[in-house]
Formats: C-alpha cells, sequence, structure tokens
C-alpha cells in the first residue's frame, strides 16, 4: 500500500516533500511526543523538522540525540505554554494521541486531514477522555483524490 522505502531515507520532512528553503508561513517550532519521534529516530532521523524549534516529550530519552531537539519532560503544558508567550509563528503539535491528550485545553486550532478510506478502527487522535470543546469551521480544502483538510478554531 505504501511501496518500498527509497534505499536513501531524507533526513528530515522537507527533504523528501522536495521543499526545502521554502519560507514557513504558520509555524516555527514543533511538538511531539517521543512515541511520533521515535519512527523517525529508529531509521537515524534525528532531527526531522530542522526547519522548525523542534520539541519532543519523552522521560525515557533523557539526552537529545540531536542538539536541534529540545527533550521536554514533566510538565509538558506549562513549558507548551511557555512556547506561546514568545512571539513568533504558529507551534505545531505533530502527536501523537497520548501527548494531545495532555495538550488539548492549549490548542487553539485543530488541522484535520480525512482520507476517503473507512479503516474500522485505529489509533485515537487524542486520549484526553470523554468532553465537548466547541470548535468554529475556519477553513476546508478538497482535493482531487477526495481527501479534505478541514481547520477549525477552538471556541474559548
Ligand atoms: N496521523 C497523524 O497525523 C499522526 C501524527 C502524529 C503521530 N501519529 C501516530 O501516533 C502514534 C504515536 O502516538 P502515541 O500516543 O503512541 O505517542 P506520543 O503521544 O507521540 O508519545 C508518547 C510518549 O511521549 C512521552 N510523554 C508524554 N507525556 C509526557 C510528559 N508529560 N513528560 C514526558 N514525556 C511525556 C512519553 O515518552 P517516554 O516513553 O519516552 O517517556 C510517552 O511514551 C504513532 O503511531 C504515530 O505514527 C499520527
Amino acid at each position: 500500500m505504501f511501496g518500498e522505502f527509497p534505499e536513501t531515507v531524507p533526513t528530515h520532512v522537507r527533504a523528501s516533500l522536495g521543499v526545502e528553503g521554502v519560507e514557513g508561513k504558520h509555524f516555527d517550532a514543533v511538538v511531539m511526543g517521543r512515541g511520533t519521534y521515535d519512527p523517525g529516530l529508529r531509521l537515524g532521523i534525528t532531527s526531522p523538522y530542522s526547519h522548525l524549534a523542534q520539541y519532543v516529550a519523552s522521560r525515557s530519552l533523557g539526552t537529545s540525540p540531536d542538539p536541534a531537539v529540545e527533550i521536554v519532560s514533566g510538565d509538558v503544558p506549562d513549558r507548551v505554554r511557555k512556547l506561546k508567550e514568545q512571539p513568533g509563528l504558529g507551534i505545531w503539535l505533530a502527536g501523537g494521541a497520548d501527548l494531545a491528550g495532555q495538550l488539548v485545553e492549549e490548542i487553539d486550532e485543530f488541522v484535520v486531514k480525512t482520507y476517503p478510506v473507512f479503516a474500522g478502527s485505529g489509533i485515537p487522535m487524542s486520549r484526553a477522555g470523554f468532553g465537548i470543546r466547541e470548535l468554529e469551521l475556519t477553513d476546508l480544502k478538497r482535493f482531487g483524490g477526495g481527501q479534505v483538510v478541514t481547520t477549525y478554531a477552538r471556541r474559548r
């Protein structure tokens, strides 16, 4: 379904997408859990989003495998609140569900990609537990392959 991995794995996401050197418009930092960082790390990719300031939540990693990546442990929401106070572009929460659950009250915007595939079950978007948070649809993009990207702002 996903095809073969290339023999040479690109060392960061922008190289694999062919958009190196393009100025970012939306984000200048990324926060992810170790579960999200780990698959790349196992391929030797230590700085996957090298165009952004990178923060990985982990208690097990100890020292960072890359000087461009800061390991955050403990009160991650507090660290994110401090990052939000700094001037600059947005912070992208790259996942996964564990971290998204802890940070759910800090999320100001949800960008959801939907593919025309029915999987039946899978990994939840967040493990925040049940709780209604009202959202406002702010953007919707439809692509030729049936993919849809919807953007929602959190109503406060
Ligand atoms: N579809 C998408 O757009 C998307 C995006 C991202 C991820 N994903 C998928 O989601 C999966 C990973 O999600 P996940 O929920 O299993 O894991 P995750 O949220 O990425 O990472 C969980 C890990 O983060 C660390 N962590 C969490 N809270 C922490 C805290 N307060 N302090 C310190 N460390 C903390 C812990 O690492 P330690 O164990 O090192 O302590 C924990 O095991 C992967 O399969 C990935 O492919 C999908």
